[in-house]
């Protein structure tokens, strides 16, 4: 598997024959990870409504979801049908955290937060990817500027796989279209200024106007605001 060969695989392609595609040419192992944003829910159903049995779907449950988000997943599983794979963190890791470094610890400073998401995304994310030689993610570039220099397929060097970002050049608005047209179970705090939603405690609506990651670690510089599991 090389770059060209997934290009190739993906040209010209809307997100479910794209997403088809892959899973018909490529033997390797592919996987697909989900917050239940709405971005990840428009992947989901590409991938769940066409029965696509050699892409695994799987969530970091960090065990600080909004109880929103675990309601979506629980609509998703019904109604596709699937079970989605958690990866949780590591008990001892995240124990030995809570007990020495406090239950919300990640306000107190950037390491301690990027402690706790190291924790309780980024160590869980490898054992995921573990074996895996393409990453399907719901990556878009009006996000950040970080991630508005990515490529539809990407070398992730640190994890040592192809990464797909299918909807890298959609809208928020193209995203809520595709949501709408398929019925596509969403996450409710999106309809209350909710734009990119990670943990509870670490995220908070946007005001008209801000930037659609505004609201993640809102306290901190906007250059941290990433939690390790992208560049
Ligand atoms: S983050 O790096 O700031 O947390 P963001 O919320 O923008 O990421 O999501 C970007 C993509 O990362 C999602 O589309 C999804 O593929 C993946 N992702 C983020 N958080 C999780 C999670 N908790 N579990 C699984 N995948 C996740
Ligand atoms: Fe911890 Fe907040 Fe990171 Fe979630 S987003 S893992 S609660 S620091």
């Amino acid at each position: 598997m090389n770059q060209d060969f997934l290009n190739n695989l993906i040209a010209h392609k809307g997100l479910e024959e794209s997403i088809l595609s892959l899973s018909e040419n490529i033997s390797e192992k592919i996987v697909f990870s989900t917050s239940f944003s709405i971005e990840d829910q428009a992947i989901t159903h590409a991938i769940l409504s066409q029965n696509i049995q050699n892409i695994e779907v799987f969530t970091l449950d960090t065990g600080r979801f909004f109880a929103e988000t675990y309601q979506v997943w629980d609509r998703t599983a019904k109604k596709y049908d699937y079970h989605i794979k958690p990866y949780y963190p590591n008990n001892q890791s995240i124990e030995e955290y809570v007990q020495t470094k406090g239950i919300n610890a990640f306000y107190e400073s950037v390491d301690l937060r990027k402690e706790c998401c190291f924790i309780r995304k980024v160590e869980p994310l490898k054992r995921a990817l573990k074996g895996a030689k393409l990453w399907i993610t719901g990556i878009r570039a009006e996000h950040s500027t970080n991630r508005s220099q990515t490529d539809f397929v990407e070398w992730d060097e640190a994890n040592q796989l192809y990464k797909y970002n299918p909807l890298l050049h959609w809208s928020t608005q193209d995203v809520q279209d595709y949501i709408k047209k398929y019925t596509i179970p969403y996450n409710v705090l999106q309809d209350k200024g909710f734009v990119s939603i990670g943990c509870q405690p670490c995220t908070r609506a946007i005001q008209e106007g801000e930037d659609l990651r505004a609201g993640r670690w809102w306290w901190e510089d906007s250059s941290k605001k990433e939690c390790g599991l992208h560049r």
